[in-house]
């Protein structure tokens, strides 16, 4: 989930990324808080497992990959005359889940990417404004996204991540359905330890040049000058022919990125977004998009030169479209004047709207809405793998021996109170045997909580299923410098205890534990002032150092013989910020191995029943341009599975989303008398 990536990152966080590199903002912020208002099954506060039996075991598969995944629960593409009136849903009842439209060249067809061919996987489409003549234009397993069709009508140029995972340029053509891509070849793919994707491509009006923006070759930056674990995106600029040759950078500054151009009607100029590499980060939170200034320049696309400022006022504006040679449409998101406005007049659309694009008549424009209600537990996504079938999950979702699934109620429940929560995989409803406010006096205050950024993480069992553990506090950025403890709660909600309690009176936070498989340990990580992973030995009350760095996310391997982590390995004089990378250590404290090695964050991993190593790698990079998401914050997460030695790494998803927290569970573990 999110927080995978996030998570990954190492140190506590992890999960929703929503409390940010020391700032505390605003609360509903987080995209935890907002689905927390949403629709949940029912948290039945009484513990007993209910018995009805609702969801099905995965047909002709060996089970289900339970999963979280954050972005929007709907997007609906609406079209509206460029004045904002008339306004209509564009695909009426055919409407599934569809966005970033554009226009054809000749304002009376429309083409998009939607997921109505499984949720997570990204397809382009197209159909006549009056909804008529729906027909695909890419439908790979992989991401297909951000098309433009060339001013003759005949090519879609779009990204996608097809066979490589990270985003390139492809063409295909309409009529013929041939297609292939412009930027996987030697001297434009970057190098392999920096990001590598290409977004955004838009056509030059004779057709000649295809302009997009790329991050290739730069760095895996944290946000906030690299102390934040998810990543800023630094884009300039490029240029080729339909033909894949002439390969050119327009434009590029150093401290800037720059997105999503467009082409004046003469093809004279290109305009972009420009913003600093931190509001790449900003731009996608709500928080931050809110308060953020950012402006929209062109320069001339020939020399790259004459450089224009052509917007002069707060606001987060993004997407461009010259309308005419002389006015300029772009989107202000957040804030007092989010909507479509024009540089060429002084009649602004207010309202929240998402990646607009007007017709080249200038008379219409296409924009998605979106919605926030929790998706339903295990409700059925797309899958990338022949053997399991994925299906939607809440955080932290782990398996006891006797199948019963505990898991932190972060974005189900009324309203998400990141208890910890207990379910049959084939129900939906869960009841909650220990809730977040069952400890009088209350050491986490209830808008901690709601906002996203306290309450109890990563629930773990007990082999024989009769404890659960969990960490109480305070977790993400304020990990530094508020509280976290381990505590304990048996299955059936009947006890709880306490098992830090600060006693070496260091202040460090608490959290992330899970038991040894014989039951008489629990490892866990503590961070600030002190860092690293301890070892509670449960019959003794002792603890014992395992590690020191900056760890976090440990678990104890099947068979005991290997504690799973994530580490912070971060370098800065070798050039590596924000690095978090996958670990093992024997429980006594030897053998520590690396077992990933990407420059990008790797983390939040966990056990397969079998042995080997599930976790999110942001290593494909960004699948979009990082400004254009909301309200999610490592859109690079892609689950992956790997042997316990590192070998045969497998990508398990491929969406343009946050994905993570996967889970096996066997078909006989949703039906085990079958
Ligand atoms: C969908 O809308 C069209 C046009 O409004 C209508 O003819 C059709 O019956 C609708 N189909 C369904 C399944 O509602
Ligand atoms: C939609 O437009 C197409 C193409 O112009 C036309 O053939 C069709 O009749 C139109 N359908 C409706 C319902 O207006
Ligand atoms: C992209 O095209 C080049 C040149 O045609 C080809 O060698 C390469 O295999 C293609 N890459 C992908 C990912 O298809
Ligand atoms: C492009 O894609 C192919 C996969 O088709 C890959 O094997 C190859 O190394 C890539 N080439 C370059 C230059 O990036
Ligand atoms: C990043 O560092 C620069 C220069 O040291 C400083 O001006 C800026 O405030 C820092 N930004 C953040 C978000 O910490
Ligand atoms: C990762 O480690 C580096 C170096 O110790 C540190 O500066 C950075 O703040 C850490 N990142 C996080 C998110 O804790
Ligand atoms: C952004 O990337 C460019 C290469 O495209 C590089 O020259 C520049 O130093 C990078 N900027 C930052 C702040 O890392
Ligand atoms: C429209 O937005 C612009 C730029 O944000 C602002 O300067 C102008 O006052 C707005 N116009 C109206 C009528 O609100
Ligand atoms: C969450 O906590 C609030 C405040 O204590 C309470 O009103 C609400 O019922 C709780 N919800 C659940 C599901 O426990
Ligand atoms: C360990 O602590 C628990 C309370 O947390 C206590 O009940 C138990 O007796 C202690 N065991 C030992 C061996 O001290
Ligand atoms: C640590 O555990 C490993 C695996 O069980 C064992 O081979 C090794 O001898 C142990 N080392 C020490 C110092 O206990
Ligand atoms: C590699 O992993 C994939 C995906 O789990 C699996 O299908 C394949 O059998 C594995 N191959 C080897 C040699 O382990």
């Amino acid at each position: 989930m999110r927080f995978l990536l996030l998570a990954l990152l190492g140190p506590a966080l992890c999960m929703a990324a929503c409390p940010y590199a020391g700032q505390e903002k605003s609360q509903a912020t987080c995209p935890y808080a907002r689905r927390a208002q949403a629709a949940a099954p029912d948290a039945n506060a009484n513990p007993h497992i209910p018995r009805e039996i609702t969801v099905p075991h995965a047909e002709g598969k060996k089970g289900v990959m339970l999963m979280n995944r954050i972005n929007p629960s709907s997007m609906q593409l609406y079209i509206a005359n460029a004045d904002g009136t008339n306004e209509r849903l564009l695909l009426g009842n055919q409407s599934v889940f569809e966005y970033h439209a554009s226009f054809f060249p000749d304002s009376e067809h429309v083409a998009f990417t939607t997921e109505r061919n499984g949720d997570g996987n990204s397809d382009l489409y197209m159909v006549h404004v009056n909804g008529s003549g729906l027909r695909p234009i890419a439908t790979t397993p992989a991401v297909e996204d951000a098309v433009a069709i060339s001013p003759d009508g005949k090519y879609a140029a779009y990204a996608s991540t097809r066979d490589v995972y990270t985003s390139n340029i492809w063409l295909t053509n309409l009529e013929t359905g041939s297609t292939r891509n412009l930027t996987n070849q030697t001297g434009i793919t970057g190098n392999p330890y920096s990001p590598s994707g290409f977004f955004a491509p838009t056509w030059s009006p004779d057709g000649k040049h295809i302009v997009f923006s790329s991050d290739r070759n730069t760095g895996w930056t944290g946000h906030d000058n690299g102390t934040g674990w998810e990543h800023t995106q630094n884009l300039s600029i490029y240029s080729i022919t339909p033909q894949g040759t002439d390969f050119r950078l327009v434009y590029s500054e150093s401290a800037l990125s720059f997105g999503s151009p467009k082409f004046s009607p003469d093809g004279k100029r290109i305009v972009f977004y420009e913003m600093t590499l931190q509001q790449t980060y900003d731009s996608r939170s709500s928080f931050g998009e809110d308060s953020l200034e950012n402006q929209i320049v062109s320069v001339d696309f020939a020399t790259g030169t004459d450089r224009r400022r052509e917007t002069n006022s707060i606001g987060c504006k993004v997407y461009p479209q010259y309308v005419s040679n002389d006015n300029i449409a772009y989107l202000v998101k957040g804030g007092p004047n989010a909507g479509l406005h024009y540089t060429g007049s002084s009649h602004n659309v207010s309202g929240t709207f998402h990646s607009p694009s007007w017709s080249p008549d200038g008379k219409h424009v296409v924009y998605e809405k979106t919605g926030w209600t929790t998706r339903a537990l295990q409700k059925r996504l797309f899958t990338w793998d022949d053997e399991w079938e994925y299906r939607f999950m809440d955080a932290f979702p782990d398996l006891s021996n006797d199948g019963k699934l505990v898991f932190t109620s972060k974005q189900t429940g009324t309203p998400g109170n990141a208890s910890v929560s207990v379910m049959l995989p084939s129900g939906h409803k869960f009841n909650v045997p220990f809730g977040t406010f069952e400890v009088v006096p209350n050491p986490v205050p209830y808008a901690s909580v709601s906002e996203g950024g306290a309450g109890c993480f990563q629930p773990s069992w007990s082999s024989d299923g009769k404890w659960i553990t969990f960490g109480l506090g305070y977790w993400f950025q304020s990990r530094s410098s508020k509280p976290g403890w381990i505590y304990r709660t048996r299955s059936d909600g009947s006890y709880y205890e306490q098992l830090t309690f600060d006693s070496d009176n260091s202040g460090s936070n608490a959290g992330y534990p899970s038991y040894s498989p014989d039951g008489n340990q629990i490892v866990y990580r503590v961070f600030e002032p002190e860092f690293g992973l301890r070892l509670l030995n449960l019959d003794t009350n002792k603890t014992t150092t395992l590690t020191t760095e900056r760890d976090n996310l440990p678990f104890f391997s099947p068979d005991g013989e290997w504690v799973l982590f994530t580490r912070n390995v971060t370098d800065f004089s070798s050039g590596q910020f924000s690095n978090y990378e996958v670990c093992i250590i024997r429980p006594n404290g030897t053998d520590y191995t690396r077992l990933t090695w990407s420059a990008a964050n790797d983390a939040h991993a966990v056990w397969t029943a079998d042995g080997r190593i599930m976790w999110s790698s942001g290593m494909w990079g960004f699948q979009a341009e990082a400004a254009t998401y909301d309200d999610t914050f490592q859109p690079y997460g892609q689950i992956m599975i790997m042997n316990v030695d590192g070998s045969n790494k497998t990508v398990l998803t491929n969406s343009m989303w946050e994905d993570s927290m996967p889970r096996y569970v066997l078909n006989s573990d949703y039906y085990p008398s079958r």
